[in-house]
């Protein structure tokens, strides 16, 4: 708490956090200053073509240049139908859907969705690899909740690299309880995609990225914050609540989101589900891969402006700028919004261990380092299962398991440890060092003795070094 104020209050008196009063924007002088000059970016929205009976998504992966900074130099990027990341996939509970990758990449990749769940083989993990020239079509019927998902390389050994070049983006998810609610649902206008990212830059503009043997092991982080792509945007929006799905798709970095101004908002969804009843938060840690949405009420705040940061690292993510004028399409965030099925410990009919450890300059899940051809866990289909797993480490790890949803009961043996705005549906949780996380699940559909799913830290220089099953 303290620290908050101390960053509010700091925050508030270099940028002048007060009512800007309609004018136009102010300039905080210097050349070099791109701070929210550059207008917040929203991916496309590809809503797919009906043929057949089946949706069709059409995604090309391709080599590009990238203008981050303000100097004229470019940055070369890969990107999906762009130069740098791709567009937001929406798609509907229950539609049969064809999503077709075209690598025109000059090396292979593999594109993974994240939280789908979806057949193994269509998972797009280490295992279906995407030659550099070929095109892979995930081909599935959609099964479950209305959720923000994501997809991203998975190739063994080049996740990290690939993300980095800028492969990433958003799978969004409706079903027919989000679209009776009465939630922000207008994209891009009042249900906003926040990517948040993290680079460095060389003096020529390339992307910085030569992780030394401890920024692996610590994971590797930048100095520099993207969000969509941009650096340090400005958001204009109407003065009422405002729904922002956020994704952390940085390779290492664990943020602390929060307002500048301390302004509080409610979570409305963890990984996979909108959670039962919004939980109300000033801060809100998020670990690689881990999203969230969440709803803000700007509606005391016309004129006014904000800015979101990472209370972690005290950096400025982007500006929100609120129209002085009155709100069009006000949405009132309903007190209930979903019932989960909720797994109960007691039917538990088996108990697997995960220690996320380090062995003779290793990272390793139970001794193992990943092997491609080696299955770790065979879970027989419908079993419900705890899985405890363990961070005997002095640092940051997470755990995200393909194939299914799980539910979080303890935190270093304590349910009471696990907080309210995790007590839904997720598929990666962050682990601090030295801690532990105990967890239910049921793999449902989709059993395959021959092609695995993965589960794996999700900071991505430790899943590229082996921590991976
Ligand atoms: Cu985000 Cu194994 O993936
Ligand atoms: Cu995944
Ligand atoms: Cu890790």
């Amino acid at each position: 708490m303290n620290r908050r104020q101390f960053l509010s209050s700091s925050i508030a008196a270099t940028l002048g956090l007060s009512a800007c009063g309609g004018s136009s924007s102010s300039s905080n002088g210097g050349g070099g200053n791109t701070s929210f000059k550059r207008p917040f970016f929203i991916p496309e929205e590809l809503t797919g073509n009906l043929q057949n009976g089946r949706m069709q998504y059409n995604l090309t992966l391709k080599t590009g240049l990238s203008r981050f900074l303000d100097n004229n130099i470019n940055t070369a990027t890969w990107g999906i139908n762009g130069k740098f990341l791709g567009p937001t996939l929406r798609l509907k509970n229950g539609d049969s859907v064809d999503i077709h990758y075209q690598n025109t990449l000059p090396e292979a990749t593999t594109i993974h969705g994240h939280g789908m769940h979806v057949p193994a083989n269509m998972d797009g993990g280490v295992h279906q690899i995407i030659p550099a020239g070929q095109t892979w079509t995930s081909s599935y019927t959609v099964n479950q909740h209305a959720s923000t998902n994501w997809y991203h390389p998975h190739l063994m050994g080049k996740t990290a690299e690939h993300v980095m070049h800028g492969l990433a983006g958003l799978i969004i998810i409706d079903d027919s309880n989000t679209e009776t609610l009465d939630l922000p649902k207008q994209y891009g206008v009042d249900d906003i995609p926040v990517i948040v990212q993290d680079r460095r830059f060389n003096a020529d503009g390339s992307f910085d990225y030569n992780p030394s043997r401890r920024e692996i092991m610590h994971g590797w982080k930048g100095d520099t914050y993207l969000v969509n792509g941009v650096i340090k945007p400005y958001l204009e929006l109407e003065a009422k609540q405002i729904r922002f799905r956020i994704l952390n798709g940085s390779n290492a970095r664990i943020y602390n989101f929060a307002f500048a101004s301390g302004r509080s908002f409610k979570q409305i969804a963890t990984d996979n589900a909108l959670l039962e009843t919004p939980v109300e938060l000033t801060q809100l840690r998020l670990s690689p891969a881990e999203r969230a949405e969440i709803v803000v009420d700007f509606s005391d705040a016309k004129g006014k402006n904000d800015i979101f940061i990472d209370s972690a690292s005290n950096a400025e993510l982007f500006k929100v700028n609120i129209k002085n004028q009155d709100a069009s399409n006000i949405t009132q965030l309903p007190n209930s919004l979903i019932t989960l099925a909720q797994l109960n410990p007691a039917d538990a009919v088996n108990t697997r261990s995960f220690t996320l450890s380090g062995r003779r300059g290793q990272l390793v899940i139970n001794g193992q380092s990943m092997n491609k051809t080696v299955i770790n866990e065979s879970i027989p289909i419908n079993n419900i299962e705890i899985w405890e797993i363990t961070n005997a480490m002095g640092m940051d790890h997470n755990f995200h398991i393909h194939a299914t949803h799980f539910q979080l009961l303890e935190r270093n043996g304590s349910a009471n440890a696990v907080a309210a705005n995790e007590r839904g549906y997720k598929d990666t949780v962050y682990i601090p060092p030295r801690e532990s996380v105990k967890v239910i699940l049921k793999m449902t559909d989709y059993a395959d003795t021959t092609k695995p799913y993965m589960y794996h830290c999700h900071i991505l220089e430790h899943e590229d070094a082996g921590m991976m099953g």
